[in-house]
C-alpha cells in the first residue's frame, strides 16, 4: 500500500473544462499547471485527470485511439510530463485514467482486428465466427468489417470490448482466459501503465475495472486474477503507484489488488441515499436533505459491511460527485452541502472532490449533449474562476466556441467571489480538509465506529479513532443521551469533549449530545 494514500485528498479534473490557456475554448494541460497552487490551496494533494489521450472523443476521451499519446487539444506528452514534475514539486500526485475494457473503434489495434486476413491482433477484441452470428446478452456490431464476424461492445457503439477471454464459455468463438492472445491483452495494458509510470505518473483511476473477462462468475474471480497480476507488477516495480477502481464493490475490488474503490452513485445504494435519493417515491429522502431527509440507517446498512469486509485490504473512496453524476447542487443548497462535505472528508478511506464542487458549481439543466455526455454534460461545464472575467476566466474564446457553455445564471458561483465571502462553501472545504491533514484520526486508516444512529432519527454520531463526530442535517435541534450511545460516549466522564470543528451549534452536556439545526461537530 503506497503510504501517501493514508493522507491523500484527491481533486478530480475533467480536463476539457478546467482551464483553457490557448483560447480554443477547451481546457489544456498548461491550464492545469497554472492552477496547481489553487488545487494545493484547497488541501488536495493528488489529482485524477479524466482521459487525456488521443481520441475521436465520442465518449469524452473514454474512447482511446492511442494510449501513449496526449490528445493534441490538451498539449503534448512533454506537457504532461511537465505537469507531473510541477505537481510533484508542490507535493501533488497525479493519477491518469486507464481505460482497459475497450478502445475507440479508431484504435490501430481495432483496425488490424477488423482485417480480412488473420493477423497477430485478430483476437485483441471479442469477435464471433460469422457476420450473422450475434452475441446474446451483450451489445454487438455486425456487418462493419471485412472480417466475417460480429464484435462485442463494452459501452457505446464506438467502444469495442478488448478480449481478456470468457470464463463460462458456451460458444465456439469464445476464448479461454488463459489463451495467449487474452494474456497478450493484459500484457498490453501493463505496457501502457509502465509507459506512463516511467514518465512520472503516480497511478491510475481504472475505468469499468470489473468489465474485463466476460461471463465471469459472481465474484468476478477471473477479472480479479488479472488485477492481482497487475498489482504484482506494481508492488514489484512501482510500489508507490496507486490503483483506484471504478467498481463500487470494495469487497471484491480491494481483495483483487486495488488500493481504493469508488463509492459510486448507484440507485438505492449507500452513497445514493445520502445525497441523491430524489427519485424515490414521495420526495427526496436523502440523508443530507434538511427537510424530508431520512435517518442514516439506509446508508449504514449498505456501508458498514462494505467497510468492515474490505478495510484490511484497502480504502473506500467517497466522492462529492464525478463527471458521470449530477452535482449535488441539483437538489441541495449550500448549507446542506457544508454538512455533507464535512461528513465526506471525515470518513475513512480516500476522498475525492470533483472540480467546482468546492464553490457549489451548479448542475446545468438543458445543456446540449457534448461528446457522448447526454445528461452527464450538465456536470461537466467550465470551471468558474473569476466572476468578472470573460467566461469566468475559463477561456478567452468567444462563448460560442466553448466546449460546453458556462453557467449563465446571474448568481453563478466563482472562485473569486467565494474567496471573498467568509461564509462560502470553499472555506468549509478548506477547513475540513486542513483538519483532516492535521489529525491522523480523520485520515484513511483510523477506525470508524457508529456511536449513535436510530431509525426515524436524524442525528448520526460516529467515532474516528479518538474523535467523536456528530451530524444533524435536519432543520430541528436533535439530542442523543450518552447512555444510548455506543463505546466512548457512554463512558461520559472519560471524555474531554473539546469541540475542534463546528458548523451550527453543538453541545456536549453531562448526559447528552445536543446538535442545533444543520450542525456538524467534531469533539476530541
Ligand atoms: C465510466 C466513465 O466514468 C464514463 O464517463 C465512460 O463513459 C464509461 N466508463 C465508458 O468508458
Amino acid at each position: 500500500m503506497p503510504a501517501w494514500l493514508k493522507d491523500a485528498v484527491f481533486y478530480e479534473i475533467y480536463p476539457q473544462s478546467f482551464c483553457d490557456t490557448n483560447g480554443d475554448g477547451i481546457g489544456d494541460i498548461e491550464g492545469i499547471i497554472t492552477k496547481l497552487d489553487y488545487v494545493k490551496s484547497l488541501g488536495a494533494n493528488a489529482l485524477w485527470l479524466n482521459p487525456i489521450y488521443d481520441s475521436p472523443f465520442k465518449d469524452a476521451g473514454y474512447d482511446v485511439r492511442d494510449y501513449k499519446k496526449v490528445a493534441e487539444r490538451y498539449g503534448t506528452n512533454d506537457d504532461l510530463v511537465r505537469l507531473f514534475e510541477e505537481a510533484h514539486k508542490k507535493g501533488i500526485k497525479v493519477l491518469l485514467d486507464l481505460v482497459p475494457g475497450h478502445t475507440s473503434e479508431e484504435h490501430e489495434w481495432f483496425k488490424k482486428s477488423c482485417e480480412y486476413e488473420p493477423n497477430d491482433l485478430w483476437n485483441r477484441y471479442i469477435w464471433t465466427n460469422g457476420a450473422f452470428c450475434g452475441i446474446g446478452g451483450h451489445p454487438y456490431i455486425g456487418g462493419e468489417a471485412e472480417r466475417d464476424g460480429c464484435y462485442m461492445l463494452n459501452f457505446f457503439k464506438c467502444q469495442p470490448a478488448l478480449n481478456y477471454g470468457v470464463l463460462n464459455r458456451t460458444e465456439p468463438w469464445q476464448m479461454p482466459v488463459d489463451h495467449p492472445d487474452c494474456i497478450a491483452t493484459r500484457e498490453a495494458m501493463k505496457d501502457i501503465m509502465r509507459f506512463w509510470l516511467d514518465k512520472g505518473c503516480d497511478g491510475f483511476r481504472v475505468d469499468m475495472a470489473d468489465s474485463l473477462v466476460k461471463e465471469d462468475d459472481e465474484v468476478k474471480s477471473a477479472t480479479g486474477a488479472i488485477w492481482q497480476n497487475i498489482r504484482e507488477m506494481l508492488d514489484k516495480d512501482y510500489p508507490e503507484a496507486a490503483l483506484v477502481s471504478e467498481w463500487s464493490n470494495p469487497e471484491c475490488a480491494l481483495k483483487y489488488g486495488f488500493h481504493a474503490d469508488f463509492y459510486l452513485d448507484h440507485h438505492g445504494n449507500g452513497l445514493n441515499v445520502l445525497f441523491r435519493d430524489g427519485e424515490t417515491e414521495g420526495g427526496d429522502h436523502s440523508y443530507f436533505k434538511k427537510d424530508g431527509g431520512d435517518s442514516p440507517m439506509r446508508f449504514l446498512a449498505d456501508y458498514e459491511h462494505k467497510y468492515e469486509n474490505s478495510k484490511k485490504y484497502g480504502y473506500i473512496s467517497f466522492i462529492t460527485c464525478n463527471h458521470d453524476t449530477p452535482r449535488c447542487t441539483k437538489t441541495m443548497g449550500i448549507d446542506e452541502l457544508k454538512v455533507a462535505y464535512s461528513f465526506i472528508f471525515t470518513m475513512p478511506g480516500v476522498p475525492f472532490l470533483y472540480y467546482g464542487d468546492e464553490i457549489g458549481m451548479r448542475y446545468l439543466e438543458n445543456v446540449k449533449t457534448k461528446e457522448g455526455g447526454f445528461q452527464r454534460t450538465g456536470s461537466r461545464s467550465p470551471m468558474q474562476w473569476d466572476k468578472s472575467a470573460k467566461n469566468y476566466g475559463f477561456s478567452e474564446a468567444d462563448s460560442d466556441k466553448l466546449y460546453i457553455p458556462v453557467d449563465a445564471s446571474s448568481d453563478a458561483p466563482a472562485v473569486s467571489s467565494a474567496e471573498a465571502d467568509a461564509d462560502s462553501l470553499i472555506h468549509t472545504v478548506r477547513s475540513i480538509i486542513a483538519l483532516r491533514h492535521a489529525k491522523e484520526d480523520l485520515q484513511a486508516d483510523a477506525d470508524f465506529q457508529v456511536v449513535y444512529a436510530k431509525e426515524g432519527e436524524r442525528l448520526f454520531i460516529y467515532r474516528r479513532g479518538s474523535l467523536v463526530i456528530a451530524v444533524n442535517p435536519g432543520e430541528k435541534e436533535e439530542k442523543a443521551y450518552k447512555k444510548d450511545c455506543a463505546d466512548i460516549l457512554s463512558k461520559a466522564g472519560e471524555i474531554k469533549g473539546n469541540l475542534i470543528y463546528g458548523i451550527g451549534t453543538a453541545d456536549l452536556t453531562d448526559d447528552a449530545v445536543v446538535l442545533g439545526p444543520q450542525s456538524f461537530a467534531i469533539f476530541e
